[in-house]
Order: structure tokens, then C-alpha cells, then sequence
């Protein structure tokens, strides 16, 4: 729903500390899942080049700008060699001096953390690293295309909870071939490594990745089946001691990862203050969401030359801002405030969203409890879902028509 925007200049917004992704967009291998914006096989020289062109975009930065909070992610961070990582992390630490609120997080995988590596993020000071396992059954390693075993991706779960950093696992379900139980062993086999979190997401299907020709058309799209994944994976976790914080989510809170909060990308007005760097990065800046150009060569050329690396962008209306708030609150699983609602939006949530609440409430998919709206225990299990019913018209449009024509939902108005 981004509109061209080639060049647009990012809006200043008031604010003294920021919160920063960046993104490195290099992997060692292609999943047949994934759709994040990465490039395999990259040469050395080209990373120093990219790592150049992300320095400069940093430049952007008003100086004395305090940084609470970065995340870097992929791709994968540490696919990039250790002494090129430390000139990043040196940049950012020269041009946004931390305010020691937040933790900062850097994303992994097996086979591309070193010790190297782990020794730069520790200097970096570096609390949380996430690394992307997804399964350790070789059959479905193998039918997804990642080049790592359950040995390597178990090593690298200890050597990262020893160097003291907060150690959250990805996995995910719903991948071809996969079963109950062999996600319950997988989760079992993390949790005696030490590791502190475990997200665990559902296999998202996009028209731009292969996996989709892997399922059968009646997986493409199972809600009974999503459903029993998700309360067979929410059972599995607090067998092992974790507790889910968010819908992915699930941490051991007697642990250090009780310490990680992502920290809001917004104030009390929703004017956000996140700036995104590198190719394909996002920002939400204000009231309004930048994308940076897609394409490797393109971005570093556009940097090269002192220009704007945005390329798209959208202003977020009113009913945008609606949805995002929505997002953040039922969404995100702490429950929306009526009277929060009508301090910022100047109106009444059920006079708002009156018919979209009445079907949701029949359905019994949402709870009223006085001021406090929030995911019935049955709503939460297709939270996703509910959160399309809030969307404005012309986004659930859009979404009609992208999901009918790769036939993966069904998108009711
Ligand atoms: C940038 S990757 C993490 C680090 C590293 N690149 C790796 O995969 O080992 C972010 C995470 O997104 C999740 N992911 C990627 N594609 C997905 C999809 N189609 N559906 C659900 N989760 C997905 C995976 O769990 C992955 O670990
Ligand atoms: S899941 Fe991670 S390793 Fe696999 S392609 Fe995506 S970013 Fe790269």
C-alpha cells in the first residue's frame, strides 16, 4: 500500500531519543519461506560497501540524538564478517549515544555466529541475541533449504546463553511436513540448552516464496489446523516454564529475558520516532511509515550520492492511526482503554467500530469488561484475524484482492 516516493526526504520529528532498526540483508542460504529483503552469496568487498553506505545514512541523525533501543536484523546481522559488524555497531555508538533504557537485540543464525563475533556484541554491549533455528527435524531443515543441523544450531543455543547475552530461539510450525511432535521435541531440546525465550511463529505464506508449492492446497489456508497449533504450541511452552508475553512470544520470566521490553515506537499523540537504515528498511517518523529502496545497488548508489534512500512512503490518516492503535493494544494482547481511545481520537471507540464490535462480540471472539475491551480466550487464537476486522476499508480491499488472486485466504468485508 506504500506509494512512490523516490528520494522523499524524511520529516524531523521532536524528539530528543530515538529507536533505531538496522537492517543487514546478506544470508548464507535462501529459506523457501522467507520473504524479508536479503541477498545471498554477496562478496566481501560488496558488505564493506554496503557497510559504508549505512554509516552514511546514520549521518541523518541530528546530533545529540540519544539512542534507547536499536534491533538489527536481516537477513542475518552476523553473515556479515565480525570486523565489518564492529564498524557498524561503532558507527551507532559514536552518532547516537545510548540513554540505557532499552536492550538492544541482534539477529543470528547456527552456522554464522563465531566467536569472533559473540566477542564483538559483547564489547557493543549487546544484551539479546535471536537466533533463527525453526526446527531441528533434518527432514524439514532440508525441505525448507536452511543449511544447518540440529547439532550445530544446539551448540550455538550454549555458547550464546555462556557469554551471559539473553537467548531468544525462533521456531516455527506449520512447515511442510512438520507435526505436533516433532515441534514438542524441538522445544524441549532448546529449552534444556538454557536458551531464555522461544518465539515460535506460524508459517506465514506470500506469493513471492516457494514453500507455498510444497503444501497442499487444503494447507494453504487451515484455520482448525492454526488453531490446534496454536494452543498445542501455547501448552508446550508452559510445560517447559515459559510464559507467553506476546502472541509469539513465550519467555522464562524467572530469567535475564525478563529484563527485555521492545520498547514503543510512539508517544501518547501515536507521532512515532523509529528510524529504519539500510535497504528496504523502515521507518515511522511522525505520522507517517518511509520505506528505503529494495534493491541493493540502487540503495548504496543512492546513499553514494548524498540522496534520499526512501522510495516509498505512506501518510497514515486518521483511520490508519485508528488501526495502528487498535494493533497496539487488542492486538497486542494488553487490551484497548475506551477512555484512552476517546483522549486521543476525540470519539467513542463503540460509536467508531459500533458494527465491527457486535460481530466480533457474537462470534464471541472479543471480552467487555467496563472501560477495558480485550481477545476473548477464544480470540486469541486468531488474533491476526480479528485485527483484519479493524482495518480501514481500503485496506481490507487491497488484501482482497492481493489474497484472492494467490488463493491463501479468504478476506470477508
Ligand atoms: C531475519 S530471520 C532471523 C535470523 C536468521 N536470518 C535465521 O533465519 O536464522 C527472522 C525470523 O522470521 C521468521 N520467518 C521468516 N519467514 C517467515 C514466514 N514466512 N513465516 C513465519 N515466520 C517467518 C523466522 O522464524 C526467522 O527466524
Ligand atoms: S529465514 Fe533467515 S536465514 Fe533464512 S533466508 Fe530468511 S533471513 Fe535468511
Amino acid at each position: 500500500m506504500f506509494r512512490d516516493s523516490p528520494g522523499l526526504e524524511r520529516e524531523r520529528v521532536d524528539s530528543d531519543v530515538m529507536r533505531l532498526y538496522l537492517h543487514i540483508p546478506f544470508c548464507n542460504y535462501a529459506c523457501s519461506f522467507c520473504c524479508y529483503a536479503k541477498r545471498v552469496g554477496v562478496s566481501r568487498a560488496r558488505m564493506a560497501r554496503y557497510v559504508k553506505a549505512l554509516i552514511r545514512e546514520l549521518d541523518w541523525v541530528e546530533p545529540g540524538t540519544r539512542l534507547n533501543q536499536f534491533f538489527m536484523g536481516g537477513g542475518t546481522p552476523t553473515a556479515l564478517p565480525a570486523d565489518l559488524l564492529d564498524e557498524v555497531l561503532t558507527a551507532v555508538a559514536s552518532r547516537m549515544p545510548y540513554d540505557g533504557t532499552g536492550v538492544h537485540t541482534v539477529e543470528t543464525s547456527p552456522e554464522s555466529m563465531t566467536d569472533e563475533h559473540l566477542e564483538v556484541l559483547a564489547r557493543h554491549g549487546v544484551g539479546r541475541v535471536s537466533m533463527g533455528v525453526q526446527s531441528l527435524s533434518a527432514e524439514v531443515l532440508d525441505t525448507v533449504k536452511r543449511d544447518h543441523g540440529e547439532q550445530l544450531a544446539l551448540d550455538t543455543c550454549r555458547r550464546v546463553v555462556a557469554a551471559g547475552m539473553i537467548m531468544n530461539i525462533d521456531l516455527m510450525y506449520g512447515l511442510p511436513g512438520q507435526r505436533h511432535e516433532d515441534f514438542a521435541r524441538d522445544f524441549a531440546r532448546v529449552a534444556e540448552q538454557g536458551v531464555h525465550a522461544v518465539t515460535a511463529y506460524n508459517l506465514r505464506l506470500n506469493e513471492m516464496t516457494s514453500v507455498q508449492r510444497q503444501l497442499a492446497d487444503n494447507e494453504r489456508f487451515d484455520l482448525a489446523g492454526l488453531m490446534g497449533w496454536r494452543e498445542f504450541v501455547r501448552d508446550t511452552a508452559a510445560s517447559h516454564g515459559f510464559t507467553q508475553t506476546r502472541w509469539h512470544t513465550f519467555k522464562r520470566l524467572d530469567s535475564i529475558a525478563a529484563r527485555h521490553e521492545r520498547l514503543p515506537v510512539a508517544g501518547e499523540d501515536l507521532s512515532a520516532y523509529q528510524l529504519g537504515v539500510g535497504m528496504s528498511a523502515r521507518s515511522s517518523l511522525g505520522h507517517t511509515l518511509y520505506r528505503n529502496h529494495s534493491k541493493l545497488n540502487s540503495y548504496m548508489e543512492r546513499m553514494e550520492a548524498g540522496e534520499s534512500p526512501v522510495q516509498e512512503h505512506i501518510p497514515l490518516n486518521r483511520e490508519d492511526l485508528q488501526t495502528q492503535f487498535i494493533a497496539r493494544t487488542i492486538g497486542d494482547g494488553k487490551g484497548l482503554s475506551c477512555s484512552a481511545y476517546q483522549r486521543v481520537f476525540g470519539s467513542s471507540f463503540h460509536e467508531d467500530f459500533g458494527p465491527t464490535l457486535e460481530r466480533l462480540q457474537g462470534a464471541d471472539l472479543l471480552s467487555f469488561d467496563g472501560d477495558h475491551v480485550a481477545l476473548s480466550s477464544l480470540g486469541q487464537l486468531v488474533y491476526d484475524l480479528v485485527m483484519l476486522s479493524f482495518y480501514p476499508q481500503h485496506a481490507k480491499d487491497w488484501l482482497r484482492g492481493r489474497m484472492r488472486d494467490y488463493q491463501l485466504l479468504a478476506v470477508e468485508a
